[in-house]
């Protein structure tokens, strides 16, 4: 069975660290480690629908998107890059699925949930949301789907649906995805220690400035255990291996300033060529576009390809 990775981010504002090792760092290393597999990595701008409803905003955080995927290291020579809605089958294929889901499984989600404590006025968008996902990835028979934790439930969903499909319809119109969760960085903390979370306002940003990540690090809430400062040394860890960690956390035990500065300058040397390659891409903005359109058409391709399928198995197609 060939290979095919997919997965995607809602274009809702800067990306986090949290987001980058929890989730996109792996997608650039697969560019080596699987070769052969078929790469989609998708601006998930429908979905995003639900949270960002101005059209200048939404056009903005798209393409700044597509740069933040350029200046990691996805690579459109070896990955497809393409937005969500220049695919409309995703939307089609979404709506199918409604029609064989029931509103007591969907009220199960856990993001449903978590809306539903904050309000009670929840759009049909965000009640749907896992629909539209599996049809994103269902689409490209993907069979892997690498993403961080709190997305285990909606590939589980989109795992659900495609059995349920097969067994209505046909049997193997759809290949059930497999999540790939990398432990170690399942939850990356915030500066409370809590998830990092663009929503929890307790990020320190991807392409952060160098005063925007001091000022981040400075405001990591230092409970301390034997002198060793939890939080910023679970943050410390994404940038350096344990045995230097502990070496350095032993030297300097109770010197919370002089941790933070230690971290304030691992996290400026990564950022800071990722920063500048960003900075870069972004001058031209045509080249930016043209990638996402040729994303597009290939996603297209392929997507649509799967739709007739589809199409034919439910008993739409009669020419
Ligand atoms: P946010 O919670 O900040 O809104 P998104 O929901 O846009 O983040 O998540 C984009 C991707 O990054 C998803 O695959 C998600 O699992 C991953 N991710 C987000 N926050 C974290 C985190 N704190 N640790 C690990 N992965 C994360
Ligand atoms: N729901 C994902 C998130 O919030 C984004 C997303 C949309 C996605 N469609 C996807 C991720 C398909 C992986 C595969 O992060």
């Amino acid at each position: 069975m060939k290979k095919v990775l997919l997965s995607g981010v809602k274009p809702t504002g800067r990306p986090h660290i949290g987001n980058y090792f929890g989730a996109m760092k792996q997608w650039v290393e697969f560019q080596v480690s699987q070769p052969d597999a078929e790469k989609f990595f998708m601006i998930a701008d429908y979905h995003a629908l639900n949270f960002i409803q101005n059209g200048e905003e939404m056009k903005q955080n798209i393409l700044d998107v597509v740069l933040d995927y350029l200046a990691i290291g996805i690579d459109p020579n070896k990955s497809v890059i393409f937005k969500q809605s220049d695919v409309s089958v995703h939307a089609e294929l979404a709506w199918i699925f409604d029609t064989i889901t029931t509103m007591p499984y969907l009220m199960r989600g856990h993001a449903f949930k978590d809306a539903e404590v904050k309000s009670k006025d929840i759009s049909v968008g965000t009640f749907n949301y896992p629909m539209l996902m599996a049809a994103d990835i269902l689409l490209y028979d993907a069979t892997i789907v690498p993403v961080g934790q709190d997305q285990k439930q909606h590939i589980e969903y989109a795992r659900d649906t495609a059995e349920k499909f097969n067994r209505i319809f046909a049997h193997e119109t759809f290949i059930l995805p497999e999540p790939l969760i990398i432990k170690d960085v399942a939850v990356v903390p915030g500066v409370d220690g809590q998830k990092m979370s663009k929503s929890h306002g307790n990020t320190i940003l991807l392409f952060a400035t160098e005063e925007e990540i001091r000022k981040a690090v400075m405001s990591i809430v230092t409970d301390s255990t034997a002198g060793v400062p939890t939080n910023v040394y679970e943050i410390h860890k994404l940038f350096r291996s344990h045995v230097e960690l502990d070496a350095l956390y032993k030297e300097k035990a109770g010197k919370y300033k002089d941790l933070k500065e230690a971290l304030i300058a691992d996290i400026s040397a990564f950022i800071k060529p990722l920063r500048e390659k960003r900075e870069a891409l972004a001058k031209d903005k045509d080249a930016v576009l043209n990638i996402l359109k040729a994303g597009g058409e290939k996603a297209k391709a392929k997507a649509n390809a799967k739709m007739e399928v589809v199409r034919e198995k439910i008993g739409v197609k009669l020419y």
